[in-house]
């Protein structure tokens, strides 16, 4: 199987054609309820979610980011594809929250949603962890008042606070241009995610030089953002218009060569 490639075809059939263990991270959305049009698709979820685990390595991550169609009564389609998920051997390694700075669409009686879920699903214990990193509140030096002296008297200490921490599992990203891309060309796909939502994930998950799967690529923000951290990726959509806006993207001809070789 070619890497660095996008391939214009049914995920299904692309995935029948690769070897078992082979994938080290996918992070991908799929067309989820009836939320978006696009250009015709055939989505056989059961059968998608089988053959990635099949081809996914051991010890590898599937990120799956969906949301659930609400109107008057959530759909669950999240929770029952994690269930199917796990029922074909994948380990639920967490469930995390992409949530939108920027929501424009209020509803009547119910809170303005603003949140998608990212399952995180892993073969086994997941093999690569390199965790995201914050600023702490209160990072640097304090005083603090842990050595009271048996006079009773509070003798202050300096004491260094932690200046990091691992960063918590709701990831919260601008949307729209400017926010999830400044590529206008991604816009012509109707449902875009944040590049740096796919941006890291691969960093948390993948060390470079492995490969990063996108089964239904879209605008292909997955593969740019593997390309431009030194990882292999594997881009799929069906629709073949999606796939040459992938393909501009990119930037396929002039930038590839130079920056997977770097
Ligand atoms: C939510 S969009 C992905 C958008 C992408 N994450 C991005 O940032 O542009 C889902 C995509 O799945 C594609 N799709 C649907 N069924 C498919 C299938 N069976 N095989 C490959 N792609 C499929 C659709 O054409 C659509 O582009």
């Amino acid at each position: 199987m070619e890497v660095n490639k996008l391939y214009a075809m049914d995920c299904l059939a692309l995935m029948k054609q690769m070897p078992e263990d082979f994938v080290d991270l996918t992070v991908t959305s799929p067309p989820y309820d009836d939320l978006r049009n696009y250009n015709g698709y055939k989505f056989d979820f059961e059968n998608i979610a089988k053959e990635l685990f099949r081809v996914t390595k051991k010890g590898g991550v599937v990120v799956w980011v969906v949301g659930d169609r609400r109107n008057g009564d959530v759909s669950l389609t999240t929770f029952k594809q994690t269930l199917f998920f796990k029922g074909v051997g994948f380990n639920v390694h967490d469930i995390m929250i992409y949530k939108k700075k920027n929501t424009p669409f209020m509803r009547k009686n119910a809170y303005t949603n603003c949140f998608e879920f990212m399952v995180i699903l892993s073969k086994g214990k997941p093999r690569t962890f390199n965790p995201l990193m914050t600023k702490t509140v209160r990072s640097g030096f304090e005083m603090l008042p842990f050595n009271k002296r048996p006079d009773g008297i509070n003798k202050k200490t300096l004491g260094k606070l932690n200046e990091e921490k691992v960063k918590v599992n709701i990831w919260e990203y601008a949307v729209g241009l400017g926010g999830t891309t400044s590529d206008k060309i991604a816009f012509q796909h109707p449902a875009v995610f944040p590049e740096k939502l796919a941006e890291d994930h691969i960093l948390s998950w993948t060390n470079r030089g492995d490969i990063v799967f996108d089964p239904m690529c879209g605008s292909g923000t997955t593969c740019k953002m593997a390309l431009l951290n030194g990882r292999k990726f594997i881009g799929c959509d069906i629709s073949k218009e999606y796939i040459e806006i992938a393909r501009k993207r990119i930037g396929i001809k002039n930038r590839l060569t130079s920056l997977i070789e770097s």
